[in-house]
């Protein structure tokens, strides 16, 4: 069973205090969602649990182990990183972009990828229908087709928790549903943890198990979508309180222009 615990997590930029003591406890086999105001620490939120910040104060535990006592080989098998703001100047071609999401495992840095490094590669390149991409250089791929790499490449990489940061912000609808139908699909089947920044409370209501509401540098609600959809939380939390609509079971917003009825 993979686990990811954080306890009283504290960090600040300069004398700034950003996370002012977040507590989170997930078990695999679960999306969970991390939703709030621009600028209230979503995306230091994950930086600083994945230790590329340093905390303040507090603790991660994965797996029961301390990050403090993980070590930076361990960690980049463990953990995958979709950021928000990935610098796709990059001279590689797909493929051998792809492949990077190897080089956490591989045995004999004189050897390189090994056939199960290459089946792994192969395999997630025709689960996403890659294909096609592949001879195409990184840097001349629209920003949609990128973040569909950087999923695949995710993947490749096999870590067990699965960080993606605003991962869909630049998806047009079908790609976004299909983007998160291959996460969700891809979690279930491999019992990860999946953790997603996402401003689209439509899509974290459809695809996350659980949402995070954060405010105030601390998660102030957390539930099942279904339970935390509701007008005065989204008030408390963005300070506008959308109609919400109820279909299937699942929770919906319906945004109105300030003059409308
Ligand atoms: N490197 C930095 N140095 C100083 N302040 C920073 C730095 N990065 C972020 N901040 C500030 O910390 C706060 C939290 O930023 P963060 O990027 O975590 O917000 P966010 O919730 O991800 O916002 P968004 O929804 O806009 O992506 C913001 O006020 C931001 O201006
Ligand atoms: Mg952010």
């Amino acid at each position: 069973m993979k686990s990811l615990k954080v306890e009283n997590l504290e960090y600040s930029y300069g004398k700034n205090k950003i996370l002012k003591g977040v507590n989170l406890s997930l078990d695999s086999g679960e999306l969970v969602g991390i939703l709030g105001s621009n600028g209230c620490g979503k995306s230091t939120l994950l930086k600083t649990i994945m230790g590329f910040y340093k905390m303040d104060s507090g603790k991660v535990l994965i797996d029961e182990k301390n990050l403090k006592d993980i070590s930076l080989g361990e960690l980049s098998k463990k953990i995958a990183f979709i950021t928000q703001s990935t610098n796709q100047n990059i001279e590689f071609n797909v493929l051998e972009f792809l492949r990077l999401g190897r080089i956490p495992h591989i045995k004999n840095p004189f050897k390189g990828l090994d056939v199960n490094d290459n089946n792994i590669v192969n395999q997630v390149i025709k689960d996403l229908n890659l294909e096609n991409y592949l001879s195409r250089k990184v840097v001349n791929l629209s920003g949609g087709e990128f973040q569909r790499i950087l999923l695949g490449k995710a993947f490749i990489q096999e870590g067990e928790i699965i960080f993606l940061d605003e991962p869909t912000s630049a998806l047009d609808i079908n790609h976004a549903l299909d983007f998160l139908e291959r996460l969700i699909f891809k979690i279930k089947e491999s019992d990860l943890i999946g953790i997603i920044v996402i401003h689209d409370i439509n899509l974290a209501s459809l695809f996350c198990d659980k949402i995070c509401f954060m405010k105030d540098g601390k998660i102030t609600y957390i539930g099942k979508p279904k339970d935390i959809i509701k007008k005065d939380i989204l008030e408390d939390i963005y300070g506008y309180s959308p109609e919400i609509i109820e279909n299937a079971n699942t929770k919906y917003i319906l945004p109105k222009r300030s003059n409308d009825d």
